[in-house]
């Protein structure tokens, strides 16, 4: 069957502001995904990116660098493309005039007319607060008739939710919320994107999707890494702020929405919303029923034998910090009554692999008792994410021959096996997104604020010095903690 996706528009010229042009998150993620809209023709031509940083560098020795960093990931005639559109700015945003200065420069790059703006804080979390005020109280989150503003942060948004309730009050001071775009990359993915596709155009899964057929969900997402060099962030965060304020939440409000009547940024971020308010208060009483954190020990990835959490460069050697959890939610609504949603993610895990799994109910009565026994095994629809991106739903049917035998089989379709032609990856997509001013695949701030609320009271309880819960130490490269496995 053809695709009737309709090319993407390109969007309106901008002047692409990113702070931290100098960082890892610039070098790694936001460069290649300009690379890749401006190879996709997804860039206006007059579009400009101001790169600011800390460090005293020009506009030409900062594309030297460019070049330097990003020759391996970047075709030539992509880096010839964009490299003449960049100019560096250094700033010190604690300086008074940084503010001015910053205006002065994005007036030059407005040329003949003004364009949209869009202020991108690709730096350390603690630096959102500083530039946002810097922004504001240099007028620069003001939109006028002829020129859109939107900043743009990435996760975590605070780390918990008093601090979270007090970025969003700076950032509320001078951008309205339909400037601001809170990205999560797990979003942008197209297999993420498919979940809402696969429900809601199709008239097969919705009359099942329910208490009455679904038996629950689970929803993984595995890795191999360890947590690399960021100690300094990780140690403070653990997996709980890293993957489940965000990422898992996010795919837990996918397969438990109800479909908005209409596919609109507002009304589909009503339905998550809706998710998140529906979440049951976690019982600290019983939180051993609910809750299984884990910490990674050496081990083997890859063949090669890898250090424990403990022994990472820059982790304290007490850490009680969590690098696996699994958490088993409820949802008090109708639909959802009683059908538990198991999240789990954790590093250091045998494969990478994050998939949502739909486990349906066994069928009422097994007619083939005497073949088969009572069970027959339940129908189950797994949606990869990543790596392996395919729709799979496991049926029974009979095995051949002339007894009368079950025989599990699986109905594939494979992502990967299309032709890919104008895929954007994650970021891309996000970025572009931000550029035309689609929040459909961003947080809203009562979202993040529902969820920090749910999960704060265990965070509170992990944060604890004479934090009581149970830590279960596992193998790096292996299935994670034995307590999860029976889960
Ligand atoms: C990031 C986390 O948001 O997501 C990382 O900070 C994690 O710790 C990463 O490794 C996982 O993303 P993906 O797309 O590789 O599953």
């Amino acid at each position: 069957m053809t695709s009737s996706c309709p090319p993407p528009i390109q969007a309106a010229p901008v002047n692409l502001v990113v702070f931290g042009a100098t960082g890892d998150l610039a070098m790694r993620k936001i460069y290649p995904a300009l690379a890749s809209l401006c190879k996709n023709g997804l860039l206006s031509r007059d579009s400009r990116i101001l790169a600011v940083g800390r460090k005293d560098f020009s506009t030409r020795q900062y594309a030297r660098l460019l070049d330097e960093k990003l020759a391996a990931a970047i075709p030539q005639a992509c880096m010839d493309d964009l490299v003449p559109r960049i100019s560096y700015l250094s700033l010190d945003p604690d300086d008074p005039e940084s503010g001015l200065a910053l205006s002065l420069a994005l007036g030059e790059l407005d040329e003949e007319s003004p364009k949209n703006r869009l202020f991108y804080l690709a730096v350390p979390p603690g630096a959102y607060i500083p530039l946002a005020t810097m922004l504001g109280e240099a007028g620069l989150g003001r939109e006028e008739e002829d020129r859109s503003v939107s900043i743009v942060v990435e996760k975590p948004f605070g780390r918990d939710l008093p601090t979270a309730q007090e970025l969003d009050t700076v950032l509320h001071r001078y951008f309205k919320e339909r400037q601001i775009f809170r990205i999560d990359h797990y979003m942008a993915k197209e297999t993420v994107q498919n979940v809402l596709l696969l429900r809601f155009a199709n008239a097969l899964f919705e009359p099942v999707w329910n208490r009455r057929y679904i038996d629950h969900i689970r929803i993984t997402a595995a890795e191999t890494l360890g947590i690399g060099h960021r100690a300094g962030f990780y140690d403070q965060a653990g997996v709980l702020r890293d993957m489940f304020q965000n990422h898992m939440m996010m795919l837990l409000s996918l397969c438990a929405m109800e479909p908005p009547s209409v596919f609109k940024a507002e009304l589909v971020r009503d339905e998550r919303s809706k998710v998140f308010r529906a979440l049951r208060p976690l019982d600290l009483e019983r939180l051993d029923e609910q809750l299984i954190l884990g910490q990674y020990g050496p081990g083997m990835a890859d063949g090669q034998a890898v250090p424990g959490y403990l022994q990472e460069p820059g982790v304290p050697a007490d850490s009680t910090t969590p690098t696996f959890a699994w958490l088993k939610v409820y949802l008090d609504n109708w639909r959802w009554q009683g059908v538990p949603f198991h999240l789990c993610s954790g590093k250091r895990l045998e494969a990478k692999h994050t998939e949502i799994s739909v486990q349906f109910k066994s069928v009422p009565v097994s007619m083939f008792r005497k073949t088969e026994g009572d069970i027959v095994p339940p129908n189950r629809l797994v949606i990869g994410i990543h790596p392996h991106e395919v729709v799979r739903l496991e049926v029974q049917t009979k095995g051949q021959g002339s007894s009368l035998c079950l025989q599990g089989q699986s109905m594939e379709f494979s992502y990967g096996a299309g032709s890919g032609l104008g895929r954007l990856d994650d970021y891309a997509k996000v970025l572009l997104d931000c550029i035309t001013g689609d929040q459909t695949l961003f947080w809203r701030q009562d979202a993040v604020e529902l969820c920090w609320g749910f999960l704060t009271p265990i965070l509170d309880r992990c944060d604890c010095p004479d934090n009581k819960l149970p830590l279960h130490t596992y193998a790096a490269g292996g299935p994670g903690p034995k307590a999860a496995q029976r889960s």
